[in-house]
Formats: C-alpha cells, structure tokens, sequence
C-alpha cells in the first residue's frame, strides 16, 4: 500500500531590520518579543556577552530573560556547546513558548539558529548579528550550523528565524580583521548577482573601511538585498542559492588545513581568487577581471595568497567534505564577469578537472602579496 502525502509548506515572513540605535529600542524590542514567547534566552559569546549583551539583558528586565554565555571562537560551533545549551534549557524547563535570541558573531548565529531549530522541534528564533559577517550573511538565508571534525558545518538545517535586527552601532567595536571579514562576503555579493554593488564596493572603501554611518547602513541593506533575494528564490540551494557559494569550496577547505587559524572572510577572499583563477583557466573569465577582483580585495586588506605553513595537499585532502561534492567530485561557481557567474542549466555550479584546481591553488600560493 502507498501513501502520497502532500505538506504544503507554510509561507514564511519575516522581517529584517536595519536601524542605528535599534538595539536602544526598549518598547520595539519588547513588543516584538512578546509576541513570540513568553520566556526568553539570550544567548552570545563572551565578548558579546560583556559588550552587549549583559546590557540588553538590563535593559528587557521585565522580561523573564536568562543570558546563557559560551566562549568566543569557531571552537564553540560544536554538539557539544550545542548539547551544553540544549542541557541548559532542558534542566530549568524550557518549553515551546521558549523564544531564543542569538546575539553576536555568525559562530552565534549559526549554531544558536540550529539550537532553535531543533529544541522542542523548533522554537522561534531572534538574531541579532553582531559582526558585520553575520550581519550581511550568517543570520540571513536560515541556514544553521555546527562543525564537526570532518568538515564546516556538515550538521544543521535551514530554518529562517523569526525576526532579525541589524545595529550598524555595534559594529563599532568590532576589531578590524572582523570587519574584513564582513568585507569579504559583501564583495561576493557583488561577484555573484550585482556589478553596480561591487562598483561601490569599488568606490566606497575608504569610507566603509572609516565605518561612515549612511554608507555602511547602505552597503549592509545591499548585501541583505542580495542574499534575500538569492534564498527567496532557492532557500534549500537546489540551484541559485550555490551562487553564494563562491569562494567557499577553496575557502572552506583552506579553514580547515589552518585548522580555523584564518578568519572565515579571509578564507573565503582567497577562495573568491583560486575559484576566479579556474574560471580564467577555463576561459569564462578575463584576466583584466581577475586582477579586478585582486584589487578589490587588496583595497579592504583582504589576503592575496595563501599564509605560510597551510599545506597544499591538506586543503585539496579538506575539499573532499565540501557538501557540494557529488561521488566525491567537487563543484565550482564559476564567474564569467563581474556579477554574473555561469549558470551550468540552472546548477550554478560544475565539475573543474583536479589538475586545473591544483594549477590554480598553486597559482594564489606563489603570488607575491604585494600587487600594484
Ligand atoms: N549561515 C550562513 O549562511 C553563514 C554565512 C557565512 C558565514 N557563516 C558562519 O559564520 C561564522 C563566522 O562568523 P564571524 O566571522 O562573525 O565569527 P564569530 O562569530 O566567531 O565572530 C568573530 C569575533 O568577533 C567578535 N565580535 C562579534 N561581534 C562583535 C562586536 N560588535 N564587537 C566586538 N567583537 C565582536 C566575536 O566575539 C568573535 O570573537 C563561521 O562559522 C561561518 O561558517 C554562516
């Protein structure tokens, strides 16, 4: 006997907001609040925790609210950290009406949306990203994570939060190879989807570099533009949403043969330069528009080549977890221009030869770091 069974899947809407000063909103915060649980956690690494977090706290007392604190770094986006939280939770009797706030960095977000996502079978979820990384990437798109040792994020889901508020204030305090990071994944907005984005990318360095208040708020409204679109279209990365995968199937392996000792921005700069090296190899790219994007890269202090002491042979052994991986093969975004990407039947991504990966890798490691 069959079953067909048909679940039409609920339309989810939530908003995302982008204020200077939001996280000062007392009233708007507490309204949203309530209408999502009735007990709240707040949940955010030291540093956050001390910078931001304690404060918020203060500031929704009213609320039934507990700070549950872990230690900062991507050693944290664990099932152990996972379980320590899940045990946290579990042990004061935290039900469905649990409303969960990841307060910081995208190793926050990532792992307390998966937290979210699977405590009573899903609670909602409300991020506030804190890095400018996480604001422009991790807390948009659902996607939620832990590392395993094996690889990045192979255990999570996608599930989208409820709500996700965005202060360009905090971001303040972030040091600068944090904000460089940011930096990184913004540009691969712009490689991907939008050539007018990465012209003022292009243009406005000097004044994101300086955090000029009205520019980054537009730059991080772009980027959430972008990726928002991306995911509406494609939110499971069937097709569209691997564009943002660029720069991640190198970059990912790089972090891991560094054993997460380089930022994931940083990693994912380099990846953007070995992956846009494939597409010139394969004749998709021009050369003028490689050197391009080294330039853009340069001009936010992102790396050119690959740190001493990461070994060749680790990062091509680390790309056989990539999730993208098919019988064991990786894929690639390739772009064919800046802002355009080859769309391979709707894939958006292809199979690149081992030796053409290993060319181009070999390529970025022996590039001299200074480029005029
Ligand atoms: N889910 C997604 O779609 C997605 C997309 C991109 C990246 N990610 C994930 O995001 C993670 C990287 O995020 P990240 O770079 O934000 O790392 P992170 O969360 O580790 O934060 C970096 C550092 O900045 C500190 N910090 C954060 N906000 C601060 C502030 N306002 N002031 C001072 N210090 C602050 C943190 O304490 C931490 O030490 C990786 O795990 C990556 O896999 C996820």
């Amino acid at each position: 006997m069959n079953l067909n069974c048909t679940i039409t899947p609920p339309i989810i809407r939530y908003q995302i907001t982008i204020r200077p000063g939001l996280l000062s909103d007392k009233v708007g915060m507490t309204d949203q609040l309530t209408s999502l649980g009735s007990r709240f956690v707040l949940i955010a690494d030291q540093t956050v925790s001390d910078k931001y977090a304690k404060a918020l706290q203060e500031q929704l007392a009213p609320l039934d609210l507990l700070l549950l604190t872990i230690p900062a770094g991507e050693q944290s986006k664990t099932r152990q950290t996972k379980e320590w939280l899940e045990d946290q939770l579990l042990e004061r009797r935290y039900g469905r009406d649990t409303c969960i706030i990841a307060m910081g960095g995208g190793m926050t977000t990532d792992l307390v949306g998966f937290l979210a996502a699977t405590y009573c079978r899903g609670v909602p979820l409300v991020s506030i990203p804190t890095s400018l990384l996480a604001m422009v990437d991790a807390s948009i798109g659902g996607k939620t994570a832990v590392n395993v040792r094996q690889g990045k994020n192979q255990i999570g889901s996608i599930s989208q939060p409820s709500a996700v508020w965005l202060d360009p204030l905090v971001l303040k305090s972030l040091p600068a190879k944090e904000l460089r990071n940011g930096f990184a994944e913004m540009l691969k907005h712009g490689l991907v989807a939008d050539r007018d984005y990465f012209v003022f990318l292009e243009q406005q360095a000097r004044s994101l570099l300086a955090l000029q208040e009205d520019v980054m708020e537009q730059a991080i409204y772009h980027s959430c533009r972008i990726k928002n679109a991306i995911v509406q279209q494609d939110e499971c990365e069937n097709g569209k949403r691997r564009l943002l995968n660029f720069g991640h199937t190198i970059g990912h392996a790089i972090e891991l043969a560094a054993q997460y000792a380089i930022g994931h921005g940083e990693a994912v700069a380099l990846g953007m330069l070995v992956e846009s090296a494939m597409a010139v190899k394969l004749g998709y790219l021009s050369m003028e528009n490689h050197t391009r994007i080294r330039s853009a890269l340069k001009q936010y202090g992102l790396p050119e080549t690959l740190p001493r002491g990461i070994e060749m042979e680790s990062i091509l052994a680390a790309m056989q977890w990539d999730k993208k991986n098919r019988k064991g093969r990786s894929r690639f975004v390739l772009l064919t221009a800046i802002g355009q990407a080859l769309p391979c039947d709707g894939s958006y991504c292809m199979y690149v030869d081992h030796a053409i990966v290993q060319e181009a890798l070999q390529e970025i490691a022996s590039l001299e770091p200074a480029l005029q």
